[in-house]
């Protein structure tokens, strides 16, 4: 720094030497404006001059360092340059603003009565997208702490959670680094096990931003034991056929191993294990038992148990009806019969009972339906007669009188006389 002091020095000297010499106008003056811009923007920093007559212009940074000397660097930092200087205006720039560059510039003219005037510099400094940060594991049942982190900004960024459009409320802190800020918040929630993968996010928000948002979307993790399903298999087993069992299993972390074990037995020989499945094929009553999946993680572990029958082969398929009078020769047949399940016979032996009811219900239906049209028939051949009667002899009550009595003698003389 001994540069810009030697500088300052015979700026100084320059002045005082000049001073003497330059003949200055009245009303000369100057003005300066602020400036607000962001870390890393470049800033234009400018001196307007109002009838000016060719005096000295100094341009000065905040420690009082002359950066130009009418319109001379005086200060070795590239990163200032004159753009401008007219007797108007007077302008430098400065570029890669970093917030050390924030303060007063100063613009000075060397006249008679010395003006000078100061530009403030601001230099804002937007957040990044937070970060967050899960202080604990996070257990299904139990409680997530999770803080969302912004380490930089100025002025302080506003950070906020949100969930499923709505802001969960949530511990804010504030730490001064100097010229920027570091600002948290904190949340805690509870968490169930549906909550696992659910979508949160923490918003920063910043007057250098406008509308816009720094966004951390983020997937709750929770942790939970496994749970574990055998998906057992339609129907009952025979010997012969294959089976195939599926474990289904759920578990974060989801459990990497999946054991297939069959209780107080080892895995038949020809058991094979295709990723979460069991597969046996052609499959004999020594294939009886107890099987288990069986799932673990850091929380815990599951299991799921299926029982295989494997019931016999049958080649010949029942064709009569269990009954009471069993042929010797049948016995053998039948004796292997109550090794089936019950719903496999019935579903024989039904069909015989279904059609022979079926049979004698329609018999009987027939039979009915004859008996009614024959005396519905007799009923109505009487019964014309004996309204043609009526109608012809409506005056004679005696006839009706008859009718009414139903005398069989009478009816047969009456039936006599309308033929
Ligand atoms: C410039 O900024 C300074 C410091 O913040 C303030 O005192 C001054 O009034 C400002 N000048 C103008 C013209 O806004
Ligand atoms: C200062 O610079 C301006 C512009 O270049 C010039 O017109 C003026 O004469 C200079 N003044 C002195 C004292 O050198
Ligand atoms: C800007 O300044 C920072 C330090 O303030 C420096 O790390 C960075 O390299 C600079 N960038 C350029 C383009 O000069
Ligand atoms: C069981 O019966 C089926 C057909 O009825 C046959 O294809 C199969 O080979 C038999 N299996 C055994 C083990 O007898
Ligand atoms: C396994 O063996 C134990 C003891 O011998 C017995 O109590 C249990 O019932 C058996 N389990 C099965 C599924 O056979
Ligand atoms: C297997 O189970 C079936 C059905 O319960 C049974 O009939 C058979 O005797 C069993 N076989 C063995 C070897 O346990």
């Amino acid at each position: 720094m001994a540069f810009p002091t030697v500088w300052k020095d015979c700026t100084i000297l320059c002045v005082v030497f000049l001073l003497s010499f330059v003949r200055t106008a009245r009303g000369q003056a100057v003005q300066a404006e602020n400036v607000t811009v962001q870390e890393g923007g470049t800033a234009q920093i400018s001196c307007r001059l109002q009838n000016y007559d060719g005096s000295i212009v100094v341009i000065q940074n905040p420690r009082r360092q002359t950066l130009f000397f009418n319109g001379t660097r005086a200060l070795k930092d590239d990163r200032f340059q004159m753009v401008l200087f007219t007797p108007r205006l007077v302008r430098i720039t400065l570029t890669n603003v970093s917030v050390t560059d924030e303060g007063g510039y100063f613009c000075q003219l060397y006249t008679d009565d010395t003006h000078h005037q100061v530009a403030t510099l601001s230099v804002v400094v937007p957040p990044e997208t937070p970060s967050i940060e899960v202080a604990t594991d996070v257990v299904e049942g139990g409680e997530a702490k999770l803080t969302c982190l912004s380490p930089r900004s100025k002025p302080p960024a506003s950070l906020r959670w949100m969930r499923n459009g709505r802001e969960v409320p949530g511990v804010v802190s504030q730490q001064d680094n100097g010229k920027t800020v570091s600002v948290s918040n904190t949340i805690t929630v509870h968490v169930e096990r549906r909550d696992n993968g659910a979508a949160i996010s923490c918003e920063a928000a910043h007057p250098a931003l406008g509308n816009q948002r720094k966004v951390r979307h983020y997937r709750l993790d929770v942790h939970f034991a496994p749970t574990v399903k055998i998906t057992p298999p339609q129907g009952i087993m025979r010997e012969g056929d294959s089976l195939t069992l599926t474990c289904t299993v759920t578990g974060n972390p989801l459990p990497r191993n999946i054991q297939w074990s069959r209780v107080n037995d080892t895995l038949p020989e020809r058991a094979e294990i295709v990723g979460t499945t069991l597969v046996m094929s052609r499959l004999s009553q020594s294939h009886n038992g107890t099987y288990l999946c069986q799932a673990h993680n850091n929380y815990g572990r599951a299991a799921d148990h299926y029982n295989l029958l494997v019931y016999e082969n049958i080649s010949v398929t029942p064709t009569s009806i269990p009954d009471t009078s069993i042929p010797t020769s049948l016995t053998s047949t039948f004796a292997a019969l109550p090794k089936n399940p019950g719903a496999v016979v019935e579903t024989h032996s039904a069909v015989p009972y279904a059609v022979i009811g079926g049979v004698l219900a329609l018999l009987v239906f027939t039979v009915i339906c004859v008996l009614i049209v024959t005396i519905w028939c007799s009923v109505r051949q009487k019964g014309s007669y004996l309204t043609h009667e009526a109608s012809g002899l409506d005056e004679h009550g005696e006839v009706q009188e008859a009718f009414l009595n139903g005398n069989d003698i009478r009816d047969g003389t009456k039936k006599e006389y309308l033929l």
